[in-house]
């Protein structure tokens, strides 16, 4: 049975001018002590919904690794322009899925430019739990699967992506592609989709738990740039870049565009400045500092942001742009926070 503990939780969010807990330290190092159970944090409003499934596992006490898998698996399922089987295509109109999962014991699976499998993320698991390797890629990540009693679906893109591939196509002539910050006019590959609910939805769900057990596990999943070349692959299938997990110190997932995240080895190099003594939300900012010092100018062209969770609760979030925000849940709340950014406006 689970022994209730005290959880530090480090009010990053504060630096957002939010706090989880409804407790104000007024400043972005302090902490507050909390007595409470499992935590699931994950990206951008589509984790709202992403954490109640997770949730549901993680409050009858289940592993956070079932958690994980299950909350993107509700937003590999629902239609959103970048993940899952509904999600933008490449440049020749294939969507493309990439995803990857790891748990508390450095156990890790990811699968890249996989066409055809509604649930990447739980092939990911699979590939994870039933072979030697971490990650299988394009037809052989698509054979496995098969293998694995996973349905082939059809090809054909969902009614709202055969709109927006048919825009971009007309709009954007093939033009280099931008960003997933609030530019509502951007047909970049992480541009912005309306959602049929009238919201605007972005990018990669990235999700992190902690369970009553006290053991992280992370997991992330996206069909990646919108309109992408073919056989492009970014961050969120790679363990290091788009998810990190280490039980001794804590957990990080990366959203945003994935060249960048990958340049600067994010969601790791964030787990280790935390193992170095950051606190999660101090971590995020570094990171989120050195892509803009590695972009220079051009980080005004760019959105990545990072949200991370130590082993003891405490929660960071930082972006280079405004517009990140991520869905936390706990026993006590379910809220979405607006993360802090580099640059305040665009
Ligand atoms: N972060 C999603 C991607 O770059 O594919």
């Amino acid at each position: 049975m689970f022994n209730r503990r005290n959880f530090v939780k480090k009010v990053g969010m504060l630096t957002a001018g939010v706090t989880v807990q409804g407790v104000s330290t007024g400043s972005s190092n302090k902490s507050i002590f909390l007595d409470q159970g499992p935590i699931v944090i994950s990206t951008w409003d589509a984790g709202m919904e992403a954490n109640i499934p997770a949730w549901a596992i993680l409050e009858k006490g289940g592993l956070a690794l079932d958690a994980v898998e299950q909350g993107v698996r509700h937003t590999e399922n629902s239609l959103n322009c970048c993940v899952g089987l509904g999600a933008n295509p490449d440049r020749d109109g294939h969507v493309t899925l990439d995803a990857c999962i790891m748990d508390h014991n450095h156990n890790c699976g990811a699968v890249a430019f996989l066409e055809r499998i509604k649930h990447p993320i739980s092939v990911a698991r699979r590939v994870m739990e039933k072979t030697p390797h971490v990650m299988l890629v394009g037809e052989g990540a698509q054979q496995f699967a098969l293998a694995e009693g996973f349905k082939l679906e059809s090809d054909q893109l969902s009614p709202a992506a055969q709109a927006a591939y048919t825009d971009w196509l007309h709009q954007s002539q093939y033009k280099s592609p931008s960003i997933n910050r609030e530019n509502k006019n951007d047909h970049g590959p992480f541009a912005p989709t309306r959602l049929q609910n009238g919201e605007w939805n972005h990018d990669t769900i990235g999700m992190i738990a902690l369970d009553k057990q006290g053991n992280l596990s992370g997991s992330c999943t996206t069909s990646g740039a919108g309109f992408k070349m073919r056989g492009r692959v970014g961050d969120s299938p790679i363990i290091g870049a788009g998810l990190f997990v280490d039980n001794q110190v804590g957990a990080c997932v990366a959203t945003g565009q994935g060249e960048d995240v990958i340049r600067v080895a994010g969601a790791s190099t964030v787990v280790e400045l935390m193992r170095q003594g950051k606190t999660p939300q101090q971590a995020c900012e570094t990171i989120i500092q050195r892509v803009v010092q590695i972009k220079k100018e051009r980080a005004k062209n760019i959105q990545v942001a990072f949200l991370a969770l130590s082993n003891r609760g405490e929660v960071g979030a930082f972006a280079i742009h405004p517009g990140f925000s991520f869905a936390y849940k706990d026993l006590q709340r379910s809220e979405l926070i607006k993360a802090a950014s580099w640059f305040k406006s665009n």
